[in-house]
């Protein structure tokens, strides 16, 4: 069932559902979350039923303000807590040490915790009562099947979870891609997620070079934890992606037999495409990424083939963008 979030009477009631141990469908500034009361390891553990998703992959605690980051985290670091001062509320998950006892199904099993405040008012004012109620942290995974789509509208996640779940309406999400995740546990910041926080903004407030986590797993040769978030084959649409440059791109369309059911996702108007579903991206990489979950969902229902995307330009801001493209590729 769909409630309109900017009702106080759908808001209280969604606290009501996460207090007494069931999922919510959440907006936030990303994409729409699947939630659950993060202290109560049997209301996660539907999570990860519902997603089909294995249950030592580590959610996000979602919290009201900076003040909940302390009952879930056991140390914050001076340079994690630079980046909750200027990025928070809003897109961007901090991996901390856990602390002991505190959110075990949650975190999946690890010692640490990714804890994020979505700045959605939605959100907010779910998170702020939930917290009334006891409910001191929100543990919420994007609300697809595992391996597909995020969603980024309310009608999306009935989609993917049906009628019987509760999913608080908070329009098209603003971000449209899920956060950026820095992991904070290792000294210095490493890049575990790239998203609308941009990887020159995170090096700006902290000071410090972010490492790449890649990089990271080559010099120590630690065991990273499983995060269904950074595995390579994710966020893919039921017809093949296929990431091209635009001359590529073109190249591939001159040659294209007739009857491929195929689109064509480009910032370029390629010459000839006749017959070929296209579709333009926006040049604006903020806007790319608002519409990106979208556009492949209402690509893929078309029931194409193939969905030929033209790859983004090679920017920081474009970074979250070019991740999701490649995966969903993958
Ligand atoms: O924007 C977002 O972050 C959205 C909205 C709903 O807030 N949430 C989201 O959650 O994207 P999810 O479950 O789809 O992605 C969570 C990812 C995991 O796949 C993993 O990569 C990382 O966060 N993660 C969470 N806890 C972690 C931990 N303790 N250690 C390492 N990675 C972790
Ligand atoms: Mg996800």
């Amino acid at each position: 069932m769909i409630l309109d979030g900017r009702d106080p009477s759908a808001v209280l009631r969604a606290a009501q559902v996460l207090q007494a141990g069931e999922l919510l469908g959440l907006p936030t500034e990303t994409v729409y979350g699947l939630a659950a009361d993060a202290g109560n390891d049997a209301a996660v553990a539907k999570i990860f039923q519902a997603k089909g998703r294995p249950a030592d992959h580590p959610l996000i605690v979602h919290v009201a303000d900076a003040n909940g980051l302390i009952h879930f985290a056991a140390t914050v670091p001076t340079f994690a807590q630079k980046l909750v001062d200027a990025f928070w509320p809003g897109p961007l998950t901090l991996i901390l040490p856990r602390r002991v006892g505190i959110a075990a199904a949650a975190a999946g099993g690890q010692d640490s915790i990714g804890v994020r405040c979505p700045s959605h008012p939605v959100a907010q004012a779910v998170l702020r009562a939930a917290t009334a109620l006891g409910v001191l942290g929100v543990a919420a995974p994007s609300a697809n099947q595992f391996g597909r789509v995020s969603p980024t509208m309310a009608a999306h996640v009935q989609g993917e979870f049906g009628d019987g779940l509760l999913i608080l309406d908070g329009g098209p999400c603003e971000v449209g891609i899920e956060s950026t995740i820095v992991d904070c546990t290792r000294g210095a910041p490493v890049l575990l997620r790239p998203g609308r926080v941009t990887r020159e903004q995170i090096e700006t407030v902290t000071g410090l070079t972010l490492r790449d986590k890649d990089e990271l797993a080559a010099q120590t040769a630690q065991v990273t934890p499983r995060a269904s978030g950074t595995l390579e084959s994710h966020y893919a649409p039921r017809a093949k992606v296929r990431l091209m440059d635009s001359v590529a791109l073109q190249s591939a369309l001159n040659v294209l037999e007739s009857g491929s059911r195929i689109a064509v996702y480009a910032r370029s108007i390629p010459k000839r495409s006749v017959g070929v579903l296209h579709r333009s991206m926006p040049q604006d990489a903020h806007e790319a990424a608002h519409e990106l979950f979208a556009a492949l969902r209402e690509l893929d229902a078309t029931g194409v083939q193939q969905i030929w995307v033209e790859a983004p330009p090679d920017a920081s801001e474009w970074e979250g963008v070019a991740d999701r493209l490649r995966r969903a590729a993958a």
